[in-house]
């Protein structure tokens, strides 16, 4: 038998929908239309960011976007404690408001990592946004400042979320069971 599987779904396609909606307007009343970028940490991000640029079409916000791929979790199961840059960003950040975004906020590790990066940069504001976060599994001193939806410690995957790079084309985010004791990791 596979060695992982879906246990139930927690938020359908729709759910993902409506909150992406309201967090675009959150993220329009907050930025400034002038000199933002939004920057997607790769890979997790990719679709709930292509999901927030569009709406920010109609919240007339026109930012530059960029990627950076950050990993953060080791081949195996336990998060390694730090946070490689695969790719880096290519757009100027000095004097930018950045807004980064990413899939969920686990331990921390890898936004924390994010926003120093961007303000080393010369970023002059950095905000964040994610898809969900699990702040009981927090490490690093940081919370973001869009949250799609809260979750308990559970693996979830779908939505652009992995498992062993699987499961990411799912159009809803569930939460993955392992019929083996061990591994939940991904980037
Ligand atoms: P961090 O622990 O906050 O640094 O998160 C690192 C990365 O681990 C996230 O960007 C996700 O890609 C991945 N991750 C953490 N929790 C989950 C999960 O429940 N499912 C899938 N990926 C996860
Ligand atoms: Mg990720």
């Amino acid at each position: 038998m596979h060695p992982h599987h879906i246990l139930r779904v927690l938020f359908t396609a729709d759910d993902i929908a409506g909150r992406v909606d309201a967090l675009v307007g959150e993220i329009g009343r907050t930025c400034a239309a002038g000199s933002l970028v939004l920057v997607g940490i790769l890979r997790g991000s990719f679709i709930f960011f292509a999901d927030l640029v569009r709406g920010l079409f109609y919240h007339h916000l026109h930012p530059r976007i960029d990627f950076t791929l950050l990993q953060s979790y080791g081949s195996g199961t336990e998060s390694s404690g730090t946070v490689e840059i695969e790719r880096d960003i290519s757009v100027d950040v000095r004097g930018t408001e950045v807004v980064l975004v990413d899939d969920i906020l686990d331990t921390g590790r890898t936004l924390h990592f994010a926003v120093e990066l961007m303000y080393a940069k010369g970023a002059r504001s950095v905000k964040s946004c994610v898809l969900l976060d699990k702040p009981s599994r927090r490490v690093a001193p940081i919370s973001a400042d869009f949250v799609g939806f809260t979750v308990e410690d559970v693996f979830v995957v779908g939505y652009g979320l992995d498992y062993d790079s699987y499961y990411r084309e799912l159009p809803y985010i569930a939460e993955l069971t392992f019929t083996h004791p061990g591994a939940a990791g991904g980037q």
